[in-house]
């Protein structure tokens, strides 16, 4: 999937159109960065949910789950760093009035010249042809091997300036690299200035200052605020894990691209706690786990790269996102961290109790590592529809829109409809409807010619269609139409249901 900005907007068009995802308060102009899920949106947003939580506390004998608040202690986010480090740096272009992340504007930059050497790379491999050594030629190839130094430098000096808070060196590189706004394409900035990215509230009545909250940027700290009372109950022994799912919040700078980057947004995150030491073996596990959890949706491989942290947040030691190939390009779906013990000790530092693990084998307690596991459930969404979403041209000329959507996520797994609306049909297949409902979600429609309802599946993802004919009235016999294929075949319908679980078992 090339970086298609024509494919993007058909994308989030048909997702309004079929009830996947609204933008929020539409009615009154939509409110920026807050999008709501329509009746198939929910249905599919739960099936994804649901294959996460299944893979994570059904599979794991190890793994338990946790539904901790979004309000939290105010000094939980002072213990976890969010307070004084959970930060962007922003600049406005004073022409343009737009506001943009620092570092965004100096990373998009870097692709720019990225994109130079993949243009110098396609010319040569052109003009090499079979004999083309690509490796070779990045290493060599003068050019290129300019171009990487310049990349090189700029990251050189970008990651340390941003690791070290000092923004009057991002401001230079942002001058020296002579970068223009892509709106007015002026050169006229402001300062870069720091913007804390968590959203505050007030609890109770009194607008004091020691009344202000924080809507949770990450969900993470309710599993380690709860660790001790999990493990306690749980009686669980290291290594084990907590999983939880659940909305967080960020006032992102740049907030665009749909439901990729939001200011709601929900997550589902584990995590994992290790013997100190053992972090990085078992960091190394979960990268490998959770790449298989991606390839179980039947996307390929080729759609999911991982990519190395340049820069590591606060809290880790190894960092590692599984990016998947966007419509807008490859970019992080979710991120897999090993974060130390950096939040356990921090909250017990900050709470004053013991936060520890006796270990019997050792005799010994401990502070536990913790390796994580998070991924934007809003992001997996908008990838399964960018992989479904197919605009096909059939043999007859007709056009038709497919969401091939991995049937065991799909919002409807089957729908139900009579050929016409009439000679008794409707009430054969509202017989059947009434029957299948109990095993998956089904759809009954009767209204518009079949071929129209046909379409109207396919273009919500639905991969089986049941329709009931006037032979049904005779021998008990329905077809099954399949929505990638759009094959046919006739079926008893006392088959129905067995045959249908059996397809969405033979596709997960
Ligand atoms: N607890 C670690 C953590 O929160 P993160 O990389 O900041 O790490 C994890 O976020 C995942 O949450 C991301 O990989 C992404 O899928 C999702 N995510 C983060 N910010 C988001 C946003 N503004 N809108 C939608 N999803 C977001």
């Amino acid at each position: 999937m090339a970086n298609n900005e024509e494919l993007f907007k058909k994308i989030i068009a048909h997702a309004k159109e079929y009830g996947f995802v609204f933008p929020s308060s539409e009615i009154y102009d939509g409110l920026s960065a807050a999008y709501d899920y329509g009746q198939y949106g929910v249905e599919l947003k739960n099936n994804i949910r649901n294959y996460w939580w299944k893979s994570m506390v059904q599979h794991h004998e190890n793994i338990v789950g946790l539904d901790a608040a979004i309000f939290m202690h105010p000094t939980v986010w002072k213990a976890s760093g969010h307070v004084d480090a959970f930060n962007d740096p922003m600049i406005d272009n004073k022409d343009s009035k737009k506001r943009y992340r620092a570092d965004v504007l100096v990373e998009d930059h870097i692709v720019k010249i990225e994109g130079k050497i993949a243009k110098e790379v396609e010319k040569a491999a052109k003009r090499f042809g079979e004999a083309f050594n690509e490796k070779q030629y990045i290493s060599t190839n003068p050019r290129v091997v300019e171009y990487q130094q310049q990349i090189d430098d700029i990251k050189h000096r970008l990651y340390p300036a941003m690791e070290e808070n000092r923004l009057d060196d991002i401001n230079k590189l942002i001058e020296d690299l002579g970068i223009v706004c892509p709106i007015s394409g002026s050169k006229n900035w402001t300062e870069v200035r720091q913007f804390n990215l968590m959203f505050s509230t007030q609890m109770g009545s009194l607008s004091e200052d020691t009344n202000q909250i924080f809507l949770r940027p990450e969900t993470a700290q309710g599993i380690f605020v709860n660790y001790l009372n999990i493990q306690k109950t749980g009686r669980m022994k290291i290594p084990f894990g907590i999983a939880q799912t659940g909305k967080a919040f960020r006032n992102e700078i740049v907030a665009r691209q749909f439901i990729f980057r939001m200011r709601e947004f929900e997550q589902m995150e584990m995590q994992f706690f290790v013997k100190p030491g053992e972090e990085l073996k078992w960091f190394e596990y979960w990268k490998q786990e959770r790449m298989k959890w991606h390839l179980g949706m039947g996307i390929p491989e080729t759609e999911y790269r991982f990519h190395e942290h340049d820069k590591l947040a606060h809290y880790a030691n190894a960092a590692f996102d599984i990016e998947f190939n966007f419509p807008i390009g490859f970019k992080e779906l979710e991120g897999i961290h090993s974060r130390t013990d950096f939040d356990l000790a921090s909250h017990q530092k900050y709470s004053g109790k013991k936060i520890q693990y006796f270990d019997p084998e050792l005799n010994e307690s401990y502070v536990p590592y913790v390796v994580e596991t998070s991924i934007g459930l809003d992001r997996t969404f908008l990838a399964v529809m960018s992989y479904a979403y197919h605009d096909e041209k059939l043999e007859d000329g007709s056009d038709r829109v497919v969401m091939m959507i991995p049937p065991f996520l799909a919002p409807i797994k089957a729908a139900v409809l009579p050929l016409v609306k009439k000679d008794g049909l409707p009430e054969k297949a509202l017989e059947i409807f009434d029957k299948l409902k109990y095993d998956y979600m089904c759809f009954y429609e009767e209204k518009d010619s079949i071929g129209k309802r046909y379409r109207r599946q396919d273009a919500i993802g639905t991969p089986y269609c049941i329709t009931v004919d006037h032979q049904t009235l005779q021998d008990n016999t329905v077809t099954i139409r399949e929505r990638d294929t759009m094959k046919q075949e006739r079926i008893g319908i006392e088959k129905i249901s067995e045959i249908i679980s059996n397809r969405l078992k033979s596709n997960k």
